[in-house]
């Protein structure tokens, strides 16, 4: 067993020193055009907290190249967007947002635009944006992020369309600037990629091989951020629960839990996604076992019928499914479960979407994600017979949400009159209420004033609505 970890995922040293260059000779070309301004940049990105940790690091290198952020597309002199490919409704929204840039550039030239993330990894979608898109000037993958200041250096100098989807098994790059979004909860990637190759999902093709940040660097960037202030940390990978999965045990993700929960101070630790093939007693053990860890689970089960699991590659039945729910039950009471659900999968029948149902009804989560199956161009499932037609898929869809709305509705119910350690996020939907999370996720608003923004408070449940509680700060 090994007890190092490998490095033939790191990018050579000498190719982030060239790339230092290139920044240099950006900021000269930006200075000559913009001084005494700074150039404007609007960047906004899709999908999961991956990807929108993708977009702090390149919110953090146009930061370090001299570019200010802003809200404001009229503004912008780069427009840049980190896309999603997980589903064809994701797609065509970056698409019709694509095309509304066309008369913004047509009303300002010199407005560079950028597309980048998991739906530019494939190439039947480059291909289209370089025909039908004239006016994108730059175009890249997922894995060449830290390469941006030569593509900028090259859209600039040349004045040419700059097209780089390459990297692909992938590669891991340290210390990229990051600009953070928040100032109290923070995400922190442990891994990328994903070698799972679920029949229906498009991540392994886009995102590549999977491949595990050192133990050494997750922890230190951990406890950087707590000297910071940062009062949430969430760990993000595919599957985190194969983070360093052919090492020695003291550096598995349980491990990582553990050494994160030990940092003096007061935070809170969260993660996702867990993959019930790779979820072990140990993982649930270190949950119970660190107080830092808030005693929420993401665990998605995407079916509970047996044949379409084997059918979308997930390697586990719903009989390991529910035992690892009861183990987890068992460890931590407490417990909040939300899950990721896929409905009208090619081929389920009305008879295996009710095997769903059962498990719904069984786990009682708190809330769930749920999808209509989309056909991914390259998956297995995308080349599968498809027979039941949308609306019997709707009406899955509908009986799907229906059933969770209740549960969820009785579940909350339950939590009138509790008392919940909450992190406070943000103002709430009426003045002078603020938004807050309990351990379990649940948002809670409650009046109180603004400074307590980014702080622990306990919150009592006064009015348990379905989605959100109402509650009051306890003195
Ligand atoms: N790595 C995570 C999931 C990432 S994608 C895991 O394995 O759990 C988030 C969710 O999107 C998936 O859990 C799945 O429910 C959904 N999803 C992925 N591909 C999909 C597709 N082709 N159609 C519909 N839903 C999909
Ligand atoms: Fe996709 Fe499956 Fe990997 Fe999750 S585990 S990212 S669903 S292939
Ligand atoms: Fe989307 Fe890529 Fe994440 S496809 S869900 S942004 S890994």
């Amino acid at each position: 067993m090994k007890t190092e970890q490998s490095n033939r995922f790191s990018v050579d040293p000498a190719e982030l020193q060239r790339q230092s260059e290139y920044s240099d000779m950006v900021r000269t070309v930006l200075s000559a055009r913009f001084a005494p301004d700074r150039p404007k940049a609007f960047v906004h990105t899709y999908g999961c907290q991956g990807n929108v940790s993708d977009g702090e690091k390149i919110k953090g290198i146009l930061c370090d190249l001299g570019f200010a952020l802003t809200d404001d597309l009229q503004q912008a002199d780069l427009v840049l967007y980190n896309t999603c490919a997980i589903r064809e409704h994701a797609q065509d929204r970056v698409f019709g947002n694509v095309g509304k840039l066309k008369p913004i550039k047509e009303q300002k030239r010199s407005m560079l635009i950028a597309l980048c993330g998991c739906m530019m990894q494939q190439d039947y979608v480059a291909e289209k944006i370089k025909k039908s898109y004239p006016y994108v000037d730059l175009v890249f993958g997922t894995h060449v992020i830290y390469k941006l200041p030569e593509f900028l250096y090259r859209c600039f100098c040349s004045g040419k369309r700059v097209f780089d989807l390459s990297g692909g098994d992938g590669n891991i790059v340290e210390g990229l600037p990051v600009h953070r979004d928040g100032s109290f909860k923070a995400w922190i990637p442990i891994m990328y990629g994903c070698n799972n190759f679920c029949s229906y999902c498009v991540v392994p093709l886009v995102r590549g091989r999977e491949r595990s940040r050192s133990f050494e660097a997750v922890v230190e960037e951990a406890r950087d951020l707590v000297n910071a202030g940062y009062k949430e940390l969430t760990l993000l990978g595919q599957n985190v629960n194969s983070y360093n999965k052919d090492l020695d045990p003291s550096l598995r993700f349980p491990a990582l839990l553990r050494a994160i929960n030990a940092i003096p101070g007061d935070f809170i630790i969260r993660f996702m996604t867990s993959h019930p093939r790779d979820c072990s007693k140990e993982l649930l053990q270190a949950m119970a076992d660190c107080e830092k860890v808030a005693k929420h689970l993401h665990l998605p089960f995407q079916s509970g019928n047996d044949r379409v699991l084997r059918e979308m590659n997930r390697h586990y039945d719903s009989a390991k499914y529910l035992s690892l729910i009861d183990e987890a039950y068992r460890l931590m009471p407490e417990l909040s479960v939300t899950s990721d659900v896929i409905v009208g999968f090619p081929g389920e029948t009305a008879d295996e979407f009710e095997d769903t149902l059962s498990i719904v009804r069984r786990v009682r989560f708190t809330s769930l994600f749920t999808f209509i199956f989309s056909p991914r161009p390259g998956t297995k499932a995308a080349a599968l017979e498809d027979p039941t037609p949308r609306e019997e898929k709707n009406r899955r869809f509908k009986a799907l949400t229906d059933l969770q709305e209740s549960i969820a509705a009785q579940r909350t119910a339950a939590m009138r009159g509790k008392t919940y350690r909450v992190l406070v996020e943000e103002p709430g939907r009426e003045e002078g209420f603020l938004s807050g999370r309990t351990e379990g996720n649940v948002i809670i608003e409650f009046p109180a004033d603004a400074s307590l923004i980014g702080t622990f408070q306990y919150v009592t449940v006064t009015e348990p609505k379905t989605w959100i509680l109402k509650g009051e700060l306890n003195p």
